[in-house]
């Protein structure tokens, strides 16, 4: 299963909507998408009394469990002044630090201009390698433009095949290697 992580609480999201599209990508290729709306499920600030032990069935176990069971992840985000939402830190604020290890992780983020949204990626790279994660080379930098139907809408889609393509196809290593040499 792959778990869609959405950090906008806009109502008409276009995050919500290119994620959702990603999803789409994944269900023909066979696999399961769920996605987790943080503004709905998962909205209040991380606990931190509760990061090393967390009591069961707060949000920071919950949120946890959700996430080790996922094959890997797409995080998806609104750009809000240069950078992801907070929404979606404070998620990625409750995870430990092996939370995605040896799982894909996609980016997607949705701007209101074109070049923001590419910044917002980078950084989530960034925390994406703190988590063990294997962020896919090719991220979906977005702005709602690119749900025009025609070439805008065509061009967003491939991108979300390649990047779809690149996460279904993270293999782990196998668990005994050949001796070389
Ligand atoms: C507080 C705030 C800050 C924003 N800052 C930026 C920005 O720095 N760069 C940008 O391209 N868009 C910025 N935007 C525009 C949003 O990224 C854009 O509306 C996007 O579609 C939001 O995604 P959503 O529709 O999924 O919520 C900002 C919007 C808000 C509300």
């Amino acid at each position: 299963m792959i778990l869609g992580i959405l950090g906008s609480a806009a109502k008409d999201s276009v995050t919500r909507e290119v994620l959702l599209r990603a999803g789409e990508r994944v269900e023909r290729s066979g696999g399961r998408f769920d996605v987790v709306d943080l503004a709905v499920e998962f909205p209040r600030a991380h606990a931190l009394e509760d990061y090393d032990d967390p009591p069961p069935g707060s949000q920071t176990a919950l949120l946890r469990a959700r996430v080790a069971r996922a094959d890997g992840a797409v995080l998806a985000t609104p750009v809000y002044h240069g950078s992801f939402s907070a929404l979606l830190k404070n998620a990625l604020d409750h995870l430990t630090g092996d939370a995605l290890a040896g799982r894909p992780v996609g980016l997607i983020a949705a701007g209101g201009g074109p070049r923001g949204a590419g910044t917002a990626c980078d950084q989530l790279r960034t925390v994406v390698r703190a988590l063990s994660g294997w962020a896919t080379p090719t991220h979906v930098a977005t702005t709602a433009a690119d749900l025009t139907p025609g070439e805008p809408l065509d061009f967003l889609d491939r991108r979300l095949d390649d990047l779809i393509g690149e996460l279904l196809s993270f293999r782990t290593s196998p668990l005994s290697l050949p001796v070389l040499g």
